[in-house]
């Protein structure tokens, strides 16, 4: 996969992408992450990304042309007049559609080359949202500062889920959200830690047990910190 982050601060990108899983799927190429400073595209002499809005109001809005330049770069640099079929181009802002598991495997599944606008200020021209965006995505229901942790957040959930980017084909299938329930409890050594024992099953060598025991509770946890996801769609739980 082919994941291009357009910013217009590329240095928060700096290491973000250079330890653990991404990392080692960035070195088995697996995944190629490219950052795109957005001020490069900016034609006028002070390099202006943004603009008050019309209407008048609070704030600056992105302006459309930066962004319209750096994604015609783009398709420049690749030899092409349009991105290759499949190309999702994802604006992240609060306004999105929120982000959840389910998405994100349909994103890793589906396309080969990943293209996100990171919003600042009070949002960015609707022009780039009505010709470029595939996706508008939002990864929670609060405000940040900008797109840019929200497109970390982004590339990190979808390049583990790539073939061959986790270790164990099964590790993604036991995540959080992956079925119905949150993950159960880890445990590794010392079996014994400052007088707390981790469970006896779960040192017993019984498959089975073990398995009861690790549904039971992610069970307890899902019931705790997310009823939500527990209830039906008549609201039964
Ligand atoms: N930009 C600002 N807030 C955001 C959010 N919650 N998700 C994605 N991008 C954002």
């Amino acid at each position: 996969m082919r994941i291009d982050i357009l910013t217009i601060f590329p240095e928060f990108f700096g290491q973000v992408f250079d330890f653990g899983i991404i990392r080692r799927a960035r070195l088995a190429n697996i995944v190629e992450i490219n950052v795109v400073d957005i001020r490069e595209f900016a034609t006028d002499k002070h390099r202006m990304t943004d603009d008050r809005p019309f209407g008048g109001g609070d704030g600056m809005v992105m302006k459309a042309e930066p962004i319209f330049n750096a994604i015609e770069h783009l398709l420049g640099t690749s030899e092409r007049k349009s991105f290759p079929v499949g190309t999702r181009v994802v604006l992240l802002s609060p306004q999105g559609r929120p982000l959840k598991q389910a998405g994100v495997r349909e994103l890793a599944d589906s396309t080969s080359y990943l293209v996100m606008i990171c919003g600042r200020y009070e949002g960015v021209d609707e022009r780039v949202n009505e010709a470029l965006i595939t996706d508008e995505i939002s990864i929670g229901d609060y405000v940040l500062s900008g797109g840019e942790p929200a497109a970390v957040v982004l590339a990190d959930v979808v390049i583990r889920l790539l073939p061959d980017a986790l270790g164990s084909a099964t590790s993604a299938e036991n995540d959080s959200f992956s079925n119905e329930l949150l993950d159960c409890p880890h445990y590794t050594r010392p079996a014994e830690f400052r007088g707390m024992r981790v469970p006896d099953v779960l040192l017993s060598g019984d498959h089975a047990e073990i398995e009861k025991w690790r549904r039971r509770m992610a069970l307890e946890k899902t019931k705790k910190n997310r009823p939500d996801l527990l209830i039906g769609e008549n609201g039964e739980m």
